[in-house]
């Protein structure tokens, strides 16, 4: 079968599509054939090195965490699931997947049943970044109806999960975006929209109880003058620079650093809220995985606002 996959760590030239044999599966988990997969800025991040560990790091590295497609093998206990359905998932994350495939082996509770009403392009580009916003939202800050939360890089794909997500509980969503992306992200629920090329998002926003900070770098220390007392913010870049930590701690604000992990059981909850359109996913472009390297620089630039999705089987 083909895969996506890189012998060393580097730049885009590293990425091969390669033959393999299909990966075999243990009693608790799927073969899937994969219909589509979606890249994600991780797949960069890790592609370049930035959390190498010469001490465990084996190659190759085969690419991709989240996919749709279709059960061929079941395991004995990868109960529920049967051969012929149709499933989604984020899986292995931070461990590599190899989702970039035409099967991957999948844990079954990592996965869940895709959305009936998603074709496998649209589904495949769902499970890293609804689960990002849903555990930020609902397991580690548990949002409150009424409460204020300010989303950076809202057009983003994570970014437009948490907006609808946050607005389904019932917040106040304030969210920073560039100009062109300001009418899709008020579509989607956003109360205030702030031009973060124009505007200082911390002269225009205050009272946040949480805040998601999809970007890093000073948009952390200076998004803890927009918030609350007792309020958190969850940086998703980057663990929390020793001077914003010290801010926070001052003003009583918790900021920490989360990394999303597979949950079956909520991408389960997320394919119901999907098929009942309370939640909506956007793809900015579909490319071939004969394609990768040309999808993969897209998705490097940093300025989509959707999901870049390889297409794998048709
Ligand atoms: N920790 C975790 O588990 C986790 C999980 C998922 C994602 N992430 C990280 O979260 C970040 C976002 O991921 P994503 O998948 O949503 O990325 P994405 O789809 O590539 O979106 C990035 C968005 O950021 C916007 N943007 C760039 N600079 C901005 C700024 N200064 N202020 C506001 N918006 C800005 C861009 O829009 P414009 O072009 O319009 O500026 C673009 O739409 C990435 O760094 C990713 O690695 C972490």
């Amino acid at each position: 079968m083909k895969i996506a996959q890189y012998h060393s760590f580097g730049n885009i030239d590293v990425v091969k599509l390669e033959n393999i044999n299909k990966p075999t599966i243990k009693g608790d988990e799927v073969l899937v054939a994969v219909h589509a997969a979606s890249i994600n800025p991780i797949d960069w991040k890790v592609r370049e090195g930035h959390y190498a560990d010469p001490k465990t790091d084996t190659f190759p590295k085969p690419m991709g965490w989240d996919f749709s497609g279709t059960v061929v093998e079941a395991g004995s206990q990868a109960t529920p699931y049967k051969v012929g359905d149709e499933v989604f998932g984020l899986i292995r994350f931070p461990q590599p997947a190899g989702c970039f495939a035409e099967f991957v082996a999948a844990p079954a509770n990592e996965i869940a049943l895709k959305p009936a009403s998603l074709d496998h392009e649209h589904a495949a580009g769902v499970p890293l970044v609804a689960l990002t916003a849903w555990q930020a939202l609902f397991a580690t800050t548990h949002l409150k109806a009424g409460q204020k939360v300010l989303i950076h890089a809202a057009a983003g794909a994570v970014g437009q999960m948490a907006i609808q997500m946050a607005k389904y509980k019932g917040a106040t969503v304030v969210a920073t975006g560039s100009a062109a992306t300001k009418a899709f992200c008020l579509s989607l629920g956003a109360d205030e929209f702030i031009d973060y090329q124009t505007e200082k998002f911390e002269d225009k926003v205050n009272d946040v109880d949480i805040t998601l900070d999809l970007i890093g770098k000073d948009v952390t220390i200076r998004s803890l003058k927009t918030m609350k007392p007792g309020g958190q913010l969850i940086c998703f870049t980057q663990p929390i620079p020793s001077d914003a930590a010290k801010v926070a701690s001052e003003n009583n604000i918790t900021a920490q650093f989360t990394i999303v992990s597979p949950n079956g059981e909520q991408l389960k909850q997320i394919a119901h809220l999907i098929d009942d359109q309370l939640l909506k996913t956007k793809i900015e472009k579909i490319f071939p995985l004969e394609q990768i390297k040309e999808a993969l620089t897209l998705q490097q630039t940093g300025h989509c606002h959707g999901k870049i999705i390889l297409k794998i089987k048709s």
